[in-house]
């Protein structure tokens, strides 16, 4: 194994510079690089005062005594729904918060107004069962209006949530409430996906016979399915907030007051409750909500197209907008239900402006093919984004081709559950971005890639990401395990914080980020990125998508096995498999040439779109594969494991 990190092999020559239109009227500015480079602290001060109304403005900034446990603007009292309601109310109340679109068709349009009174008097019935400041409520609904609302009610009283992704199983729910022992528990009795309903009270149920914590559980009624109900422990929601006001006294909250966990999932370990606070973690989910995305409150549609159960939902569909008295859209189910073009046809319905969504979208449209945007006017978009994995250059080309007309400037956004918002970003207007690059640190942040010694990668190498500074959105802890949080992030090197990520940097300072370090091949002693290869093979025209392991091999130390989707229209054959081995040679180099492709119509996925390379390292090295009940299709690996023992036994 070489010790300088990981090769560099992807070269992109393309640019694309932003329009003087654009630039002419964008929220961010040049200037903001320098402000944040001589004092980063005054720029979050700044950022903080400007942006967030305060009860007690902070006379502290950054408290760095106790790292890696810091605080910000420790001393200021604030309360976050009031950012995201009450002060918007006297000018903009009749503004929409939402336009809601439930996956069998049925709409809602929600206002400030009217999402504030819901708010109130939820939290008020919240109240009435005994929820008080500091006890942990969970939260397992699908993507309608009230998941938001409970979030806002929640953060009123000062009760942290812990959403829990609407996909997940009655298991996963036992271990967060267990964890954060929750008091309460809020759910619907169905959310609607692909046409059917998902039973989530049944799930809570179940999770309930294991959760002795719980008190309450309110069921929100979606769809209208029948449910059991255990009296004196379930209650309706339409109930419980019958005879409330819609008058809440909001709890002044200190800025390091906790206001949610959300659990990350390893792959196998215990899921770890990340911990985020309040008056850093709004200073900078409204800051950066307004520079990467450009957001003009008075006339921008935006849509996050994530779900709130993900990190990227509580801070850009919730928080982030709402603090910012942005309008957004809201969708209930899936984007190919009941077509491939379901989003298409609601950004030409509401004229949606700002597009934010995951490579894992962008290359299943690719599969399904242009003539679904072709369908619907998407004119009105202005600006798209991206979250979640690399994304590919040729996917990213096809979305600014195919959904952005060739002239949406596209945000390519790193950033993790951890850290809580946009870490590494171009901004809209300023940057010059790079297909597949995330570009360059946000102002006030410091990144940094570094070989295995922790020394600092010169431009041109590959290495490890790791963040340099504190930023006000950070994760504080793990929850119940400081320990944990020590020897996850901080430990690697001495003083940074490890992400966990691979990067390489380019000549002019670009970061390109190259997915999970776990991911890393090691081929005759070079470190490859499977992110390099799959980009190699996404931009041949006939492959969708792709996901490329190291297995175990006596002559290499690991071999690359690459499994390949077509896109539509294509066919699989032998000639097209030596096709593309041949193609990643030329594009990148023949150490990199897979040693074997298997194609598959789909790809193993975890629920929030992340393929699951290490089960098809498992599935390339012939190991039992455990429990895969936790993905997204679990059907599609018997399948690729049945291709991949015929081609064991071809060899
Ligand atoms: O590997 C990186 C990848 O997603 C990880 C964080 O996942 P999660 O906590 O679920 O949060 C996802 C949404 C913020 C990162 O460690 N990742 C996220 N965004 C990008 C990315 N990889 C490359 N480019 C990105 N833009």
């Amino acid at each position: 194994m070489t010790d300088t990190g990981i090769e560099n092999l992807l070269q992109e020559e393309r640019l694309f510079p932003p329009s003087d239109e654009f630039a002419a009227q964008a929220n961010a500015g040049p200037e903001l690089y320098t402000e944040a480079s001589e004092d980063f602290v005054a720029y979050w001060r700044r950022q903080a005062l400007e942006r967030i109304t305060w009860f007690k403005e902070p006379t502290e900034d950054l408290d760095d005594s106790n790292a890696p446990f810091f605080k910000w603007f420790a001393d200021g009292e604030l309360n976050i729904s009031y950012n995201c309601l009450d002060r918007h109310l006297d000018a903009g109340g009749g503004k929409v918060a939402y336009h809601w679109i439930g996956e069998p068709g049925d709409r809602r349009t929600v206002t400030y107004q009217q999402l504030s009174d819901e708010v109130n008097r939820f939290a008020n019935g919240l109240r009435s069962l005994g929820v008080e400041k500091g006890d942990r409520v969970a939260i397992y609904m699908g993507m309608v209006p009230e998941l938001a609302v409970a979030m806002l009610a929640c953060a009123r009283i000062g009760a942290p949530h812990s959403v829990i992704f609407g996909g997940f199983s009655a298991q996963s729910i036992i271990d967060r409430v267990q964890d954060a022992e929750a008091k309460l528990l809020i759910t619907a009795d169905g959310a609607w996906r692909r046409g059917t309903v998902v039973p989530l009270k049944e799930s809570c149920d179940e999770a309930m016979l294991s959760t002795p914590s719980i008190d309450h559980c309110i069921v929100y009624e979606r769809t209208k399915q029948g449910v059991s109900m255990t009296q004196g422990r379930d209650i309706w929601w339409h109930d419980l907030v019958a005879d409330q006001s819609t008058e809440c006294e909001p709890e002044v909250m200190g800025a390091e007051d906790l206001l949610y966990i959300l659990y990350t999932s390893g792959t196998t370990a215990k899921p770890k409750g990340i911990m985020h606070t309040t008056g850093g973690y709004i200073t900078s989910a409204a800051s950066t909500h307004s520079l990467v995305f450009d957001v003009k409150p008075e006339s921008d549609v935006y849509w996050c197209a994530a779900d709130i159960g993900w990190v990227t939902g509580h801070t850009y569909i919730v928080y982030g907008p709402l603090a910012n008295h942005t309008t957004s859209v809201m969708y209930e189910g899936t984007p190919d239900y009941p077509e491939k073009d379901r989003l298409w046809s609601i950004i030409e319905e509401y004229g949606v402006t700002i597009l934010y969504t995951a490579p894992t979208a962008i290359r299943a449209f690719m599969k399904w093919g242009a003539e679904y945007p072709e369908r619907r006017d998407l004119s009105s978009l202005r600006l798209l984004g991206s979250v979640g994995e690399p994304i590919n250059p040729e996917a990213w080309m096809w979305y600014h081709e195919n959904i952005g007309s060739s002239n949406c400037p596209i945000v390519d956004t790193w950033w993790q559950t951890e850290t809580g918002s946009i870490m590494i970003s171009p901004l809209p207007g300023v940057t010059t971005t790079k297909p597949g690059s995330a570009t360059k640190a946000m102002p006030g942040v410091s990144a940094e890639i570094v070989d295995q010694e922790g020394n600092r990668v010169s431009p041109g190498g590959g290495g490890f990401l790791t963040i340099t500074k504190p930023w006000p959105a950070m994760l504080r802890s793990i929850y119940g395990d400081d320990e944990r949080y020590v020897s996850t992030y901080w430990s690697q090197y001495p003083g940074r914080y490890f992400a966990g990520d691979g990067a390489k940097i380019d000549d002019d300072g670009y970061l390109w980020i190259l997915g999970r370090v776990d991911d890393v091949m090691n081929v005759s002693g070079h470190r490859i990125s499977t992110m390099e290869v799959e980009s190699a093979l996404v931009s041949h025209p006939a492959v969708a998508e792709s996901a490329v392991v190291g297995a175990t091999d006596s002559l290499t130390g690991q071999a690359i096995v690459a499994f390949v989707t077509l896109r539509g229209g294509f066919e699989e054959s032998d000639g097209l498999n030596d096709e593309l081995r041949k193609h990643v040679a030329v594009q990148i180099g023949p150490i990199a040439k897979p040693k074997s492709i298997i194609f598959t119509p789909d790809l193993p996925k975890t629920r929030s779109g992340k393929i699951m390379r290490r089960l098809l390292r498992d599935i390339s090295e012939n190991r039992d594969l455990g429990d895969i009940t936790t993905l997204a299709n679990a059907d599609i690996v018997a399948n690729i494991a049945s291709q991949s023992e015929a081609q064991r036994k071809d060899a």
